[in-house]
């Protein structure tokens, strides 16, 4: 298969057509089986685990023994993805919370939804991770200027900020596109039913991958992995099954600079 593609694809033919061990980096937003649209519809839960098992067996005999995964879905279905990818002997390295600044499914019989989970896991213990590329602002402003000018004592030694910020967490605090997009509060149609916030996926990229790898997504729906992969030097090959969104994913290709 040639890269720099999107294809119009089911998962499963997809992943089973791409070369073995021949994946860096696989970002995947797959159905979470909260049937907000067709392809996010299954019988029972299940069904849609059997569905999510089978695309994880496809997935990954295509990754490289050095190469990363990053898996969104709800809190809920993470924790059996997570049991599932342990038992097939992979790495784990961080239950992401991905705090999405925004709530849905309000509730008075229980909390709000306002979180999704993006686990991140390893195909060995030999791994790329670029933590200073995805350094975050510091917090408290006031005690890091006071810093920057004197430094801070701590066990004897003096210790002066980062002038990139400080090294990223677990916890993502990240506005939907779907918060950002309201006007007035008021939700608008989009594109895409759940396009991923491009700085979400630029983080990914930039800390598990380098310039020239190759990253996958099998479920790229508007085609945010393949922007950013592009953007970023980075190399992708991706599929939909809806030609629709492969269609806007092309589109939303096109123009993007590749910085490689
Ligand atoms: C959560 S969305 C991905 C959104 C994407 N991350 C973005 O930023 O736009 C999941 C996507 O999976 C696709 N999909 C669902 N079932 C599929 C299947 N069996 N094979 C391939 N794609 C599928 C849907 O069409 C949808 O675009």
């Amino acid at each position: 298969m040639k890269i720099n593609r999107i294809y119009t694809s089911d998962c499963l033919d997809f992943l089973k057509a791409i070369d073995r061990k021949s994946i860096d980096l696989a970002i995947i937003d797959p159905p979470y089986n909260m049937s907000k649209a067709s392809w996010d519809t299954f019988s029972n839960q299940q069904s849609f685990l059997d569905f999510t098992y089978r695309w994880i067996d496809a997935l990954l005999p295509t990754l490289k023994d050095t190469a990363s995964i990053y898996i969104f879905n709800t809190p809920f279905n993470s924790a059996y993805i997570l049991q599932y990818l342990v038992e097939k002997g992979m790495v784990f390295q961080n239950w992401i919370t991905w705090d999405k600044r925004d709530g849905f499914n309000a509730s008075k019989y229980r909390y709000t939804h306002g979180q999704e989970t993006i686990l991140f896991f390893t195909k060995s213990k030999e791994y790329a991770f670029n933590a200073d590329d995805i350094r975050i602002p510091y917090e408290s402003t006031d005690r890091i200027a006071a810093a920057t000018k004197k430094g801070i004592l701590k066990n004897g030694k003096r210790w002066f900020p980062n002038p990139n910020g400080r090294m990223c967490g677990e916890v993502w605090h990240i506005a939907s596109e779907r918060h950002r997009q309201k006007i007035n509060g008021k939700i608008q149609k989009m594109p895409h039913l759940t396009p991923k916030p491009k700085e979400m996926i630029e983080r990914m990229i930039l800390a598990s991958s380098n310039k020239g790898d190759l990253v996958l997504d099998c479920f790229v729906g508007s085609g945010t992995t393949a922007v950013c992969a592009k953007a970023l030097g980075r190399n992708y090959i991706c599929s939909d099954n809806n030609p629709d969104y492969v269609e806007l994913a092309i589109k939303n290709i096109e123009g993007v600079p590749n910085n490689g």
